[in-house]
């Protein structure tokens, strides 16, 4: 695995790498690497010839008061996954190379639809920091393809539209969310959980589990469900940001009349904040017994 934190030394390699015929796919990351991340990885090396993983903390999508300062960092240790994973290039920019003049962005890339609700709500800014790091990112790097996760659907979202609305001839594909073997969503600000917490934290995606049932079995009162859902994370000690039942879309609340629904829910615990969702499709034969306005 090859290391840069230059910039100008990656394109050349890559340009190289490209006359060679390789194709490259992009796992844009804030390091603190864990299994999630790396099977990133695994699907980048399924798509391309070459992984490029970067790491890089953003100072741009950290809102003042949030946690860019004590943000887990764990380079060495990365790099030694990544290494032993089979990651061809690591991008490791220092602040000084993605913004050199002001250490924050003159040009912005705002999604607005998408980055007013739900995370962005709590986060004002955030995701017009990701948006523009990644597009920054893509820019360097020129990768036909980019890997992100879905348990960040939102910013899958932002990005893909970014993406789309911008021309950026980079393909955009999204992860499976990988969880441990209670069903909590791998993160790296987990760590800030200690072992109770670890353990309560798994009742996030138990409650979403329990809404999706709720929701296959028939019940469709949708805003009664994230009621009682937030009441639930409530008496199990979580302090829930939102929790919505939306349309895999556009993250509209969804209505009886949509099929591809996700769940989405952010929650804090002590002094971590997570967020996980669960996707999928609403079977309209529903139990003949009740009457639905569809
Ligand atoms: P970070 O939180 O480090 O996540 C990097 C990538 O890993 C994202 O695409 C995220 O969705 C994915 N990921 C994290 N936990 C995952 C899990 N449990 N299962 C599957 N994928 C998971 O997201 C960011 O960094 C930043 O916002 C970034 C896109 C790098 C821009 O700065």
């Amino acid at each position: 695995m090859v290391t840069f934190e230059n910039i100008a030394n990656l394109r050349k390699y890559l340009y190289q790498a490209r006359m060679e015929g390789k194709s490259i796919a992009l796992v844009p990351t804030m390091g603190n690497l864990h299994e999630g991340h790396l099977q990133l990885v695994d699907q980048a090396q399924k798509v391309a010839t070459l992984a490029v993983v970067s790491i890089f903390i953003n100072p741009l999508q950290f809102g003042p008061g949030e946690d860019y300062k004590g943000y887990p960092r764990s380079f060495s240790q990365d790099q030694e996954k990544l290494r032993k994973r089979g990651c061809h290039i690591l991008f490791s920019p220092q602040i000084e190379n993605m913004y050199p003049e002001t250490r924050i962005s003159a040009t912005v890339v705002k999604v607005p639809h998408l980055s007013h609700i739900h995370c962005g709500a709590s986060r004002p800014g955030h995701f017009t920091g990701v948006a523009t790091v990644v597009t920054k990112l893509f820019g360097i790097v020129q990768p036909d393809a980019a890997i992100f996760g879905l348990k960040d659907y939102q910013q899958f979202l932002v990005i893909k539209q970014a993406t789309d609305d911008l021309c950026l001839p980079v393909k955009i594909i999204g992860s499976p969310i990988a969880r441990t073997e209670s069903g909590l969503a791998m993160s790296s600000r987990n760590g800030y959980l200690n072992a109770t917490q670890k353990e309560k934290a798994a009742g996030l995606y138990r409650t979403l589990v329990k809404t999706q049932l709720a929701i296959e079995n028939g019940n469709c009162d949708y805003d009664a469900l994230s009621v009682k859902a937030s009441r639930q994370l409530e008496q199990s000690g979580f302090q829930p940001d939102y929790f919505s039942i939306c349309r895999q879309k556009d993250l509209q609340p969804a209505t009886i009349k949509d099929r591809d629904v996700v769940i989405l829910a952010a929650a804090y615990l002590g002094k971590a904040r997570l967020i996980d969702n669960i996707r999928f499709t609403v079977n309209l034969t529903l139990p003949k017994y009740r009457h639905y306005d569809v």
